[in-house]
């Protein structure tokens, strides 16, 4: 990605402070979005990706969050050292998110409308323009069209509580893409969907974000939403990133250890649960394994496993894995 990356994550650790000491959840997250690329990021549940994301949005709760270390650079610049009131310009204009829980993203006591136009007003505002009443309301109603939701114009005078889940993400998916941002992080904006109407929306955000030019970041545990929706693709596994590469490359040839296991496990990337072909779990993050995270799990772990963390080593174009197996001599 390099020079032409619109996010880059660097050697990102995050912890959580609890009871019992210190969860070390984040340990030196790598991952770069380049303009308009598709990324995927893909870990089984708790490998820390919601974390991942609430770091680039700066909403993690500090405390029990705790930042060890790392850069989040957006457009070069640190988003970990900006002000809070260059980060909330940023989230006003450029940075734009969805999350699994739509009813947790809406506000019960306004009404998509009154929602939709205090966001469209935000962002004109941060950009310095204006636009009369009426404009505002015919920018929500299209919006909401887009999303392909029936009825915008009756929509808009309904409240959240009032709306299907599926209407209710569409309502998230047009205040995700009013404000006309660069880039998208989209946490399992689907999960609590039934299946077809996923499979709906996802076309639905898909088909817009590539017509607005959108850089996306993609998280999911469907590999076939992966396979089918992005460019390129990052495997997470217990607070680190395994390995990455072109989608489809990958997914034809895994090579860390732990993505074998997962495409393994899921044979025909029907989309269905991760993981259930490898052994183990994943481990506790107050006393993470020493060197690779996998090493209890892995089958081919060395001596050198337990005691050096595996750095990325590049095995081609795009293409890196977090494994001593592949570190050339
Ligand atoms: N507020 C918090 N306080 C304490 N620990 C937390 C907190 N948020 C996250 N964690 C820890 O961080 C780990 C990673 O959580 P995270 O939500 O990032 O995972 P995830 O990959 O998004 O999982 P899922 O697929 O279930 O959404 C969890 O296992 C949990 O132990
Ligand atoms: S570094 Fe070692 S333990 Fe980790 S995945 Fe590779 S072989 Fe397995
Ligand atoms: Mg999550």
């Amino acid at each position: 990605m390099g020079m032409t990356s619109l996010l880059e994550i660097r050697g990102l650790h995050v912890g959580f402070k609890i009871f019992d000491g210190l969860l070390k959840v984040l340990a030196g997250v790598e991952l770069a979005i380049g303009e308009g690329e598709r990324v995927g990021l893909v870990g089984e549940t708790g490998c820390g990706k919601t974390t991942t994301v609430k770091s680039v949005l700066r909403v993690l709760p500090i405390p029990p969050a705790r930042l060890d270390g790392g850069e989040i650079l957006y457009r070069a610049q640190d988003i970990l050292k900006m002000k809070p009131r260059e980060v909330r310009h940023l989230r006003r204009t450029e940075l734009t998110a969805i999350f699994q829980d739509p009813l947790q993203a809406l506000n019960p006591v306004f009404t998509v409308g009154t929602q939709l136009r205090d966001i469209v007003l935000d962002s004109l505002a941060a950009a310095g323009q204006r636009l009369t009443r009426k404009e505002i309301t015919a920018r929500c109603v299209q919006a909401l069209a887009e999303t392909g939701m029936p009825d915008p114009e009756r929509i808009m005078s309904n409240y959240p509580i009032q709306l299907s889940g599926g209407m209710r993400q569409r309502v998230c998916i047009a205040e995700a893409l009013i404000k006309s941002a660069k880039l998208l992080l989209a946490d399992e904006p689907t999960t609590n969907l039934d299946v077809t109407i996923q499979d709906q929306i996802l076309r639905k955000l898909d088909e817009l974000v590539e017509e607005k030019g959108m850089s996306v970041l993609m998280i999911t545990h469907s590999l076939g939403v992966v396979m089918d929706l992005t460019e390129r693709v990052y495997i997470m596994y217990a607070g680190t990133i395994v390995e990455e590469g072109r989608t489809e490359e990958l997914f034809a040839r895994p090579l860390h250890p732990y993505t074998q296991g997962l495409m393994k496990s899921v044979p025909k990337l029907t989309g269905e649960g991760i993981s259930k072909g490898i052994a183990g779990r994943i481990p506790n993050y107050l006393e993470p394994p020493s060197g690779c995270r996998f090493h209890p799990r892995c089958e081919h772990a060395m001596p050198i496993c337990e005691e050096e963390r595996p750095p990325l080593f590049s095995t081609g174009v795009n293409r890196r894995v977090a494994c001593f197996l592949y570190q050339r001599s």
